[in-house]
């Protein structure tokens, strides 16, 4: 014989009470059954429920003596639990119950307790009415304009300082790189190299919601100078994904070290994006360090006679203002490091200077990688505004059409502290020239001294 009413919590479910029912015992029960419901009465279609059963089928559906599992309403007969309204919860004008799905305030979510209070996750968003607000206001006296980024809205400032940077702090090893003093010269007020050398200066990409940026600044930086140093014979755009996929000891989309980018590039070096296209999420390598442009299976450039990857020198460092300068004005662009605050992603146009707008004091900030290619200056009331013009790598929908200007002179966010330069081996630029008088000045002109085991093949002979 079927019992009938094994416990009191079962009697609660007649009509109307169904929802706290529910509440108490959330199940699921027929639903969780293989054939769900079934038809008349089978006292096997049933489920465990605290120290009793709960049935699925027809025969329990008998007014205040029935047995149905908790969700029998729901599952098979097709009626939607009824949400009590009892409690019902407000928040910023939206009303809304526990049984709703809880509410998304910009990158924090919200859920109606059976109480009727609000519970938010009070997570620091990547920016929000209150920072945009705040430099609103600022916006005379830092002298730069910020916008909202749909783009950013939604994400915690954690998820960016994770993903839309990715450079580590500098270890010792970048410091003390070898540091290379130009020889003054005549610095003009204003340079840019992508005008300086129009075409050869790649503008910003995307790295996407992928700590890369130690990849993106390192590949762009090379192209740049292998365009640049070959004079537009080896326009290439660099991997970075090959970067990401295959620089050991580095954390992919968490974040990599510089010093060991550029050392991968001088050792390996790497292949063209065509043949590495950039996925923003680290995939297995598939480049060894034996490989050529050939047995990778790349596209051969046209211009040139290329095999080899796209190799670079040593990197050193640069770190002066007019040290840097006569770098980009003499071989082109530079790799700077820069601290990242919370307000930097907010940038719209001017010149960036780190406000204190809404940033509490536990909100720490975190380092990228761009590219720094030229300067100039801003004549603001009385005062001279000194600038350096970066590249960064959050897409040209962001900043200055990817740019971004930041004060020059004072170090402003550490940009002027890890200025990293290095110089490509522009081989098929050599090869082009037949006299060994002018392999040798290309080579002293590149700034670049080989490694006497690295010297470049003697090439007189095709002459
Ligand atoms: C619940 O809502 C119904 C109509 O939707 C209303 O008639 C009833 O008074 C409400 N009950 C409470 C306790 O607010
Ligand atoms: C910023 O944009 C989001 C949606 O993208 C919007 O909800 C928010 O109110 C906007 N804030 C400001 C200050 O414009
Ligand atoms: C940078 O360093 C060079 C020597 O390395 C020096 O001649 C120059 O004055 C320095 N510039 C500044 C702005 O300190
Ligand atoms: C290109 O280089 C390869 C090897 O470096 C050589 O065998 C080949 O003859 C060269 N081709 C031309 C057209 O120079």
């Amino acid at each position: 014989m079927r019992h009938l009413l094994l416990f009191l919590a079962l009697v609660g479910f007649a009509v109307g009470q169904g929802s706290r029912f529910r509440q108490e015992f959330p199940g699921p029960y027929c639903a969780a059954r293989a054939d769900r419901c079934c038809r008349d009465r089978q006292d096997g279609c049933a489920q465990p429920i605290s120290t009793t059963l709960c049935y699925c089928d027809e025969f329990c559906e008998r007014g205040e003596h029935g047995d149905c599992c908790p969700d029998y309403e729901e599952v098979c007969m097709g009626i939607a639990p009824e949400p009590e309204n009892a409690t019902s919860c407000v928040y910023k004008n939206r009303y809304f119950t526990p049984y709703d799905q809880a509410l998304v305030d910009n990158c924090n979510t919200c859920k109606c307790n059976m109480d009727g209070s609000v519970t938010c996750t009070e997570d620091v968003c990547l920016a929000d009415d209150d920072l945009l607000r705040q430099l609103h206001h600022l916006e005379r006296s830092i002298g730069w304009k910020a916008t909202n980024y749909s783009e950013w809205w939604g994400h915690k400032y954690d998820e960016g300082k994770v993903l839309r940077l990715g450079t580590f702090q500098p270890r010792f090893r970048v410091k003390a790189m070898k540091r290379l003093s130009n020889k003054g010269g005549h610095l003009p007020t204003r340079f840019d190299a992508s005008e300086h050398w129009t075409g050869l200066v790649a503008e910003a990409r995307d790295q996407g919601w992928c700590g890369s940026s130690w990849a993106f600044s390192t590949a762009t930086m090379a192209s740049d100078r292998f365009a640049i140093l070959s004079k537009g014979r080896e326009m290439v755009q660099l991997a970075p994904q090959q970067m990401l996929a295959c620089v050991r000891r580095q954390q992919g989309c968490s974040g990599g070290h510089l010093d060991t980018a550029w050392q991968y590039l001088r050792r390996t070096g790497v292949v063209n994006e065509e043949c590495y296209p950039y996925i923003a999420a680290q995939n297995v390598c598939k480049i060894s360090n034996d490989d050529t442009l050939i047995t990778a299976n790349c596209e051969l450039p046209v211009k040139v006679n290329r095999t080899l990857m796209y190799k670079m020198g040593p990197a050193f460092s640069l770190n002066n203002e007019t040290d840097i300068m006569a770098e980009i004005k003499d071989r082109g662009t530079v790799q700077a490091i820069m601290r990242v605050y919370r307000d930097f992603f907010s940038y719209r146009s001017g010149i960036y200077r780190h406000s204190a707008a809404a940033t509490p004091a536990e909100e720490r900030s975190a380092y990228h990688s761009v590219r720094l290619i030229g300067w100039g200056e801003e004549r603001v009331g009385y005062d001279v505004v000194k600038y350096w013009i970066a590249i960064n790598s959050w897409g040209q929908w962001w900043g200055e059409n990817g740019r971004f200007r930041i004060l020059r002179g004072s170090n402003e966010c550490d940009i002027e502290s890890y200025v990293l330069a290095s110089n490509p081996y522009v081989h098929e630029h050599v090869q082009a020239i037949r006299k060994v008088g002018e392999l040798q000045e290309l080579i002293v002109g590149t700034g670049y001294v080989p490694h006497p085991s690295r010297r470049y093949p003697p090439y007189a002979h095709r002459g």
